[in-house]
């Protein structure tokens, strides 16, 4: 195989998607520590609770500072070069926590063994299922009590629609598990005591179902249940089927805690061997671009404006789809028909940023922009000229009116507004005839109304009035006929406004009041996101 090919069948690309507080960030610390890539845990977690101490988000720039290295973090292990793209949760989940999972080749879905399926994890399980992304599941903080892993693989049935597969199952009882099973390769794994809480790789012993010393170690009636429970796993469960994993409809499922790091390396070693390389790419025309493509290509997922802020600069993070980047190569940009010089490359290296030199398949870099980049755009050879499949619009569930404080601002607020929207931050709607210069915006995070309002002082001097509206639901209204709509019936607590491209959207406060319009409105239909955009 050339080193090419083998580069791209190493890289394993993924994202974790968690609700907050099941421990993506202690996992994410964890897989850095048996990766190497820190030597001991307990620093991203510093990190992070100064990033809650600055629990005013006009502090703006150190915030920036810590989502920026945790975009992307990579390391090395076992041969296989690991990129975890950040997915950000609690209140600064936004439209750029769905975009990331454009640029991962699976999903590692966290779950905390009390508390089972979170309304956050949902959300996200949907974006990857619709994508047909593997998922891989790791249930957490199985140190303590939680429910059973019969249950939870029951939940996932019952709350996701997926089958899960266990390929680890915990030996001891509940809270106290000592061990676990592997039942790929049908082996135990015990792990030692330990002092370190965690901050080291935790030390174990492996063997086989039938070896005595194992057997002892165990206790007779832990030996006895699991024994049981790996019978009812073959009899009743699903059987392992790789095809399906690939298409996300079964889940491979490990149990364990981050915290204490049990399950972890298994985790780790079993996840690197199941999942994919990086995955050929969806093409506008409707073709596909194969990653082993020598020729380079690359979408951009994300933007972050004003990392520095004493140069104003933005970052586009790309993701690379096909061929080797270089340092300094010229590409084609697809959106604007230009040449660009992709300049100051960074790759992210655990906690630190460096210049890179030469990136493949699957690995992720930010490109300085000088403004000309957008969310979804192609970067690709001169000779390739390709385009990418547009990136899928997300429905917005939060939404404020908001005007120029100031009148003499308004041109500066208008500019604000439209460069915001373009970079992806914001979904603009109008309402007509209302006789004020307003403009209705919808997020997908609370957070991102509060950076609107942020950035369009700073950074266009054009201070906001901002009315945050009772509505949580927007759809997109079409006529049977293609006639246009002008006018929509049984409105009495929404509002019909139009987006950028002048389509009607209705926002209302819930999902009940769509039936309620819809039957006052014969052929009338709506969809959650534009027809003809590419949806979650
Ligand atoms: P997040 O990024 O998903 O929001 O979660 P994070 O890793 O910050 O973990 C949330 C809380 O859960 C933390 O506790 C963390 O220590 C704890 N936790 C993570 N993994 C495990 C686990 O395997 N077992 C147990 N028992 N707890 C776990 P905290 O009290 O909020 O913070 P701290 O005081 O522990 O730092």
């Amino acid at each position: 195989m050339s080193e090419f090919l083998n580069k791209i069948t190493k890289r394993r690309t993924f994202a974790i998607i968690s609700h907050p507080d099941a421990g993506k960030t202690t996992l994410t610390e964890k897989l850095l520590l048996y990766g190497g890539a820190i030597h001991l845990a307990g620093s991203v977690k510093a990190r992070k609770s100064n990033k809650h101490a600055v629990s005013d988000w006009m502090e703006i720039e150190k915030q920036r500072g810590i989502s920026v290295t945790s975009s992307v973090l990579q390391f090395d292990y076992t041969g296989y070069r690991v990129n975890i793209l950040d997915t950000p949760g609690h209140q600064d989940f936004s439209e750029d926590t769905y975009r990331t999972l454009m640029a991962a080749d699976s999903a590692v879905m966290l779950i905390d063994a009390a508390k089972g399926v979170e309304p956050q994890t949902k959300k996200l399980f949907w974006v990857c299922h619709r994508r047909e992304l593997p998922i891989f599941t790791f249930v957490n903080k199985l140190d303590r009590h939680g429910r059973t892993p019969f249950d939870l693989m029951d939940e996932l049935e019952k709350v996701l629609g997926i089958h899960a597969y266990p390929i680890n199952w915990p030996i001891g009882i509940e809270g106290q598990y000592i061990g676990v099973y592997d039942r790929l390769k049908k082996q135990i794994e015990l792990f030692e005591d330990d002092n370190s809480h965690g901050s080291k790789v935790l030390k174990s012993t492996t063997g086989s179902l039938d070896d005595p010393a194992i057997k002892e170690a165990i206790g007779e009636e832990n030996y006895h249940n699991l024994c049981n429970d790996i019978e009812l796993l073959d009899l009743a469960g699903d059987e392992f089927d790789i095809a399906k994993v690939n298409n996300g409809k079964l889940t491979p499922m490990f149990f364990g805690s981050a915290m204490t790091n049990f399950g972890v390396r298994a985790f780790l070693e079993k996840f690197l061997e199941l999942s994919p390389q990086p995955q050929p790419r969806l093409l506008q025309d409707g073709g596909l671009l194969e990653p082993s493509n020598p020729e380079f290509s690359a979408f951009i997922f994300k933007i972050q404006a004003n990392m520095n802020p004493a140069h104003r600069d933005r970052i586009a993070f790309m993701r690379i789809c096909s061929g080797m980047f270089d340092r300094g190569m010229s590409v084609f940009h697809q959106q604007s028909n230009k040449l660009v010089k992709l300049s100051q490359p960074q790759q992210f290296l655990a906690q630190e940023r460096t210049i890179v030199e030469k990136a493949y398949p699957g690995d992720i870099i930010g490109v300085f922009d000088p403004g000309v980049f957008g969310i979804g755009d192609t970067i690709c050879s001169d000779k390739l000229k390709i385009q990418f499949e547009d990136f899928p619009v997300f429905p917005p569930e939060i939404f404020a009116r908001v005007q120029p404080k100031d009148s003499m601002k308004r041109k500066q607020f208008v500019k604000g507004i439209t460069q915001l929207a373009q970079e992806g931050a914001i979904q603009v709607f109008e309402q007509r005839d209302i006789g004020i210069e307003s403009y209705i915006i919808g997020v997908v995070g609370v957070l991102q109304l509060e950076v609107l309002e942020y950035r369009l002082l700073n950074e266009y001097s054009a201070p906001l009035l901002m009315n945050q509206l009772p509505f949580t639901v927007a759809r997109w209204v079409y006529r049977d006929d293609g006639k246009p709509v002008q006018e929509v019936k049984g409105l009495d607590n929404g509002l019909l406004v139009f987006d950028k491209k002048n389509r009607p959207v209705i926002l209302v406060n819930n999902e009940w009041s769509l039936n309620w319009i819809l039957e006052r409105n014969p052929g009338f239909n709506f969809t959650q996101i534009p027809t003809g955009a590419a949806g979650i």
